[in-house]
């Protein structure tokens, strides 16, 4: 998933599927993730990796497939949250369950996810994954059953979806982030662990038209998120968690969404047939555009292992 607004303005009313959210000063609403992520399970299974992880995986070695990069991601979260067999775990933002599915095969106790769209819930649902129990929840209004708290706690990719561009505009970042990680402490054991990961926006393009690509997506890909910048998340952690560890994952990145939309053109005919050209053109240029962001470093990817200060 990749939502990176550029600061550009002459372009902002082009996109017909805009809806004002220059001027809104919440968050992406439950409507704006279903956009995001129902335009069919099977529109998306067609190009992802086997699970429908959409995020970025974590490639280790040359020649590595999706497939392999997505569970090495999701190995390298279970090792931050220091997950084990017996262990409580919370997946904020689950997706369609690809994160549960792969830890779970690795060794969990009981498996928790949240997510706002209800598609993605119906599939997590359908997967049957052992130990496993799924919510549509927005993350504020979460509260574990019967009160208890986790033993670790992941999160892929869900936080660039709580700041909109009026509320970075206002300067309201930091103290949203900020209470996101302060609720999410609330959810864990003392000195918990949390393996999390997040897009970024680093570089600002030069060019009009890489300008009202990165636009386009943001307003019509993913509407209502921005990316966090880094030194926002480093700023937002505290005083709740310590960064323990922290990896950039830049070119993990545009190795996954060039992979993406090299599957997707291999479908063609088929999205073209089902979904429209429309649709079709769309994703080309979504996918495109993030190709191009992460190797000019528009754009970034961040893992933080991330310990819960227990004083
Ligand atoms: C880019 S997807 C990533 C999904 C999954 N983590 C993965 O790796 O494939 C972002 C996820 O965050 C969820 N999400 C967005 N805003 C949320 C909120 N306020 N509360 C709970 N989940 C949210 C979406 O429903 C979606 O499942």
């Amino acid at each position: 998933m990749f939502v990176s607004r550029a600061p550009v303005r002459s372009e902002r009313t082009t996109f017909e599927s805009r809806n004002n959210r220059e001027t809104a000063v919440v968050t992406s609403t439950k409507d704006e993730v279903d956009i995001a992520y129902s335009l069919s399970n099977d529109f998306f299974s067609l190009w992802l990796d086997e699970r429908m992880h959409y995020t970025s995986a974590v490639y280790e070695s040359e020649g590595e497939s999706l497939e392999q990069a997505q569970k090495n991601k999701s190995r390298v979260l279970y090792e931050y949250a220091e997950l084990g067999p017996t262990k409580t775990v919370l997946d904020i933002g689950c997706g369609w369950g690809a994160n549960i599915e792969v830890i779970s095969a690795l060794g969990i106790g009981d498996a928790h996810g949240i997510t706002l769209s209800t598609a993605q819930y119906d599939e997590c649902v359908a997967r049957k994954i052992p130990n496993s129990k799924f919510w549509i929840m927005d993350y504020k209004d979460w509260e574990p059953p019967h009160g208890e708290k986790y033993d670790g706690l992941v999160s892929i990719e869900m936080i660039d979806h709580l700041v909109s561009p009026a509320q970075a505009r206002q300067g309201l970042a930091i103290d949203i982030y900020r209470e996101y990680f302060r609720k999410c402490s609330t959810w864990v054991k003392p000195g918990g662990h949390f393996g999390f990961q997040a897009i970024l926006r680093n570089r600002v393009p030069r060019t009009r038209k890489d300008l009202q690509d990165l636009a386009f997506t943001a307003d019509v890909i993913f509407p209502g998120g921005l990316n966090p910048r880094l030194e926002e998340l480093v700023a937002a952690v505290n005083p709740y968690w310590e960064i323990v560890e922290l990896k950039t994952r830049r070119v993990h990145y545009g190795k996954t969404t060039a992979e993406w939309l090299r599957r997707l053109e291999l479908n063609e005919t088929k999205i073209k047939n089902e979904w429209g050209t429309q649709v079709y053109d769309d994703y080309v240029r979504y996918l495109s555009t993030c190709v191009r962001a992460f190797a000019n470093h528009w754009s970034s990817d961040v893992q933080m292992k991330l310990q819960h200060i227990a004083l």
